[in-house]
């Protein structure tokens, strides 16, 4: 049993609080920007409604065992706003953020010991302000570490694949492998089919060739033929699935370039590895959407 802080009920957020729930015993506490009274998630058991408190100013948190920030990696700020009150008794933080930069962006804000990087697959996104659709098993990998073994501990008995790993930099490097190439259907404004199209199959590979040169760089073990078996796995997708990033597009909200082909290109350039597909997609989306990043960030 445990006092539960969720930062940013979103699609990940809202499915992470259905399964605590699920889990039973613990106590949720829903840190929102916008007022909710309530919140129901359609997972692919059933319909699951959440018993929770909800709160919409910092000032109306309270300390908690647990953190678990869900927002986006570009509202990270914003989510620190909550920490001091929620961690004033020193509870540990789990960032459910896409990428491989957990630590280092909640770095300035929690103590390095109590940040624990989770690296989350679910498919879900959020249908109305209360309501959540998750089409498929939440898959939660931590660290193998104290915190990752209690933050495991937490979704026992629940419909979630929850486990500890011994070797978290491969794992979040496939992840973002993956993540990489769907920049191109944000750009083009086009579902996932788009890279089913020979030439925009060919750029995919390069973007994720990029990717895998860095993350192998950073340490993390990729088989050889890791960007062909994902560029596959990509073109078998369903052809209308549309990724985070389209989906904030289309919604006219920011998007996470910078976590997901930013990182590379910064990355590459610690490594001395070129990453000009990379660099590109990032230059052509920071211009498409208005945001400019100076020189030095990218
Ligand atoms: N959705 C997926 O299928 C999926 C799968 C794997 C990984 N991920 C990753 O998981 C992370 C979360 O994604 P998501 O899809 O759940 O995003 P999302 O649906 O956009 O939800 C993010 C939530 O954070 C809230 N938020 C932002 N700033 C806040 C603040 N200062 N205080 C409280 N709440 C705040 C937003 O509130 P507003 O309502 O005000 O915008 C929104 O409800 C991302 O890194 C994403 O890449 C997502």
């Amino acid at each position: 049993m445990a006092r539960i802080a969720i930062v940013g009920v979103g699609a990940i957020g809202g499915v992470t609080a259905a399964l605590l729930q699920q889990a039973g015993g613990h106590e949720l506490l829903l840190c929102t920007r916008k007022p909710m009274s309530g919140l129901s998630v359609e997972t692919p058991d059933g319909v699951v409604t959440v018993h929770a408190k909800f709160v919409t100013d910092p000032c109306e948190a309270f300390e908690v065992d647990w953190v678990l920030v869900a927002t986006k990696a570009y509202d990270v700020a914003g989510a620190a706003k909550w920490l001091d009150k929620l961690c004033s008794k020193g509870a540990p933080v789990a960032v459910l953020q896409n990428g491989v930069e957990h630590r280092e962006r909640f770095a300035p804000y929690v103590a390095l010991e109590n940040i624990l990087p989770v690296m989350v697959d679910c498919p879900a996104e959020r249908q109305t302000l209360d309501k959540i659709r998750q089409r498929g098993v939440m898959h939660l990998k931590v660290p193998d570490s104290g915190l990752g073994r209690e933050f495991v501990e937490m979704f026992s008995g629940t419909p979630a694949d929850a486990t500890v790993v011994p070797d978290f930099v491969s794992v979040v490097w496939r992840k973002l492998c993956f993540n990489s190439a769907g920049v191109l259907s944000a750009l083009v404004l086009q579902p996932a089919g788009v890279v089913r199209d020979e030439r925009m199959s060919e750029v995919a590979l390069q973007i994720i060739r990029e990717c895998a040169a860095v993350a192998r760089a950073e340490g993390a073990h990729l088989e050889e033929n890791v960007p062909d078996l994902v560029l596959a796995a990509q073109r078998a997708a369903p052809a209308d699935s549309i990724n985070s990033m389209l989906a904030d597009r289309q919604a006219g909200r920011p998007v996470e370039i910078d976590a997901r082909n930013g990182v590379i290109v910064r990355l590459g350039r610690k490594h001395g590895i070129a990453t000009p597909m990379n660099s590109m997609a990032v230059a052509l989306m920071e211009t498409m959407t208005g945001k400019r990043l100076a020189v030095d960030q990218i």
